[in-house]
């Protein structure tokens, strides 16, 4: 029995690859622009770092991780989003005295037991960006103006972004006492998930996708409504600034985010293109989660991104692999050799190049350049060895032209610059 790769872990391979860098470099680039620099932390954890992150009453804690205990008796985990760990490196290696501001980017895979669909993996890539040490609203609007930026840098459309505001530990609990006193009324109706932890965790409800529990949640109190005068005050900010830079947005009262640490403005780039998998995009604040994990008290913001999902969303339009420059064709074993020695020069030079392997006809070898869309042919028989020299065709044109060998390096840098 072959063996093949593990459910919901896919393979990225050559033709689909080339996508997935466009849209790594575009958020480099785009990413650097805005002040940040890339962070790369471990894939797996210590299991606590994202329990108490996360939150205990999680859908991504309570059944998603991927969590073992090592050779050594210590419970661990493949990273199932990169926030907690960003925080863990921030404070484990006192970033904040660097600066008071920290930007930082990453990208990379994470893991979670989810049953797997179109844009749901269990192994799936996010970029991700977080900003630490600044509360004032300046940075949630400067994180969401460079989400916008690089969507709109890597061409694609169909999406919009939603936000909203979580409040904080001055005002959620009033609002969460609200809530589950509404819920309590409408117990019966509600799925058996929402039942179990309506008092642990009752703004998940709100967000739950079974029928039942959006009817019976269609009306319920608004956390907009029960915000403080501070978080009131930073959510009105935010939408202007936003405003301000013309970035567009719909305020979505009802979207809670599936991870415990949020606080103040959570936001997601939404689409209606991939089913029932709509957030692109998703992040927001989390002021308490670096002193939660026993870091001096620094406010955060953040997002990550779904690479899977940012590349279905570019559908059909493909990044092209870059095009093979130059196929040596050679006839006899000299002949080999000589392309052989050529080819590599040309790759020690800069220059992707192509040769045959395996003694083919030059037929066969005419048919693989033509397949491998090489730019340009070089043909070598026992002539052009004794003459130092061979025809460069021009595939696109059918044109051809005579090159000395020591010149063919100079003369392809030109042609293909
Ligand atoms: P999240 O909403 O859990 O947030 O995930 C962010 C994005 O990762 C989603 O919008 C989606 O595009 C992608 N994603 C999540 N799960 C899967 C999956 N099973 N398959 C494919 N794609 C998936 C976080 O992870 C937070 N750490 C975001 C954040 C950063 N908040 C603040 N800073």
């Amino acid at each position: 029995m072959t063996i093949t790769a593990i459910k919901g872990m896919n393979d990225i391979l050559p033709g689909e690859i080339e996508t997935w860098q466009y849209l790594e470099a575009t958020a480099r680039r785009v990413f650097g622009r805005f002040g940040f620099s890339e962070i790369r932390t471990p894939v797996v954890e210590k299991t606590d770092l994202f329990c108490r992150s996360i939150g205990e009453t999680t859908d991504i804690v309570e059944k998603e991780m991927y969590t073992f205990e090592d050779k050594g008796k210590n419970r661990i985990t493949l990273r199932p989003e990169g926030t907690a760990s960003v925080m863990r490196s921030y404070i484990q290696n006192k970033l904040y005295n660097n600066d008071p501001v920290n930007k930082l980017y990453y990208l990379g895979p994470m893991f979670r037991y989810e049953r797997p669909q179109k844009g749901r993996y269990r192994q799936f890539h996010q970029i991700g960006a977080e900003v630490v040490g600044v509360d004032s609203p300046l940075i949630d609007a400067q994180v969401m103006a460079m989400l916008d930026t690089f969507f709109r840098e890597a061409g694609i459309d169909g999406v919009s972004l939603e936000i909203n505001s979580l409040g904080c530990k001055e005002c959620r609990p009033g609002y969460r006492d609200t809530l589950i006193a509404f819920l309590e009324a409408r117990l019966d109706v509600l799925c058996e998930d929402c039942r179990r932890r309506y008092k642990t965790n009752p703004l998940r409800t709100i967000d739950c996708k079974v029928p039942g529990c959006r009817e019976a949640t269609a009306d319920a109190p608004k956390i907009l409504d029960h915000l403080c005068r501070g978080c009131d005050d930073h959510f009105s900010r935010t939408q202007s600034l936003l405003q301000g830079l013309e970035v567009p947005f719909t305020v979505n009262a009802r979207m809670v985010r599936g991870l415990d640490y949020y606080t103040r403005t959570t936001f997601e780039m939404v689409t209606d293109r991939l089913g029932s998998q709509n957030a692109v995009a998703a992040g927001g604040r989390y002021d308490g989660l670096v002193e939660e994990l026993g870091g001096p008290a620094s406010p955060g913001i953040g997002f990550a991104m779904g690479l899977e999902r940012l590349v279905l969303m570019r559908g059909d339009d493909k990044v092209a692999p870059s095009r093979l420059p130059l196929f040596i064709a050679a006839m006899g074993e000299a002949a080999t050799d000589k392309a052989f020695t050529l080819a590599t020069d040309l790759q020690r030079n800069g220059i992707e190049a192509e040769i045959d392997y395996f003694g083919k006809s030059l037929k066969a070898q005419m048919r693989r350049a033509n397949k491998l869309e090489a730019r340009f042919v070089l043909i070598l028989g026992e002539d052009e060895l004794a003459s130092g020299e061979a025809e460069l065709k021009d595939m696109d044109q059918s044109a051809q032209e005579k090159v000395r060998f020591e010149k063919l390096t100079e003369l392809l840098k030109e042609k293909t610059a």
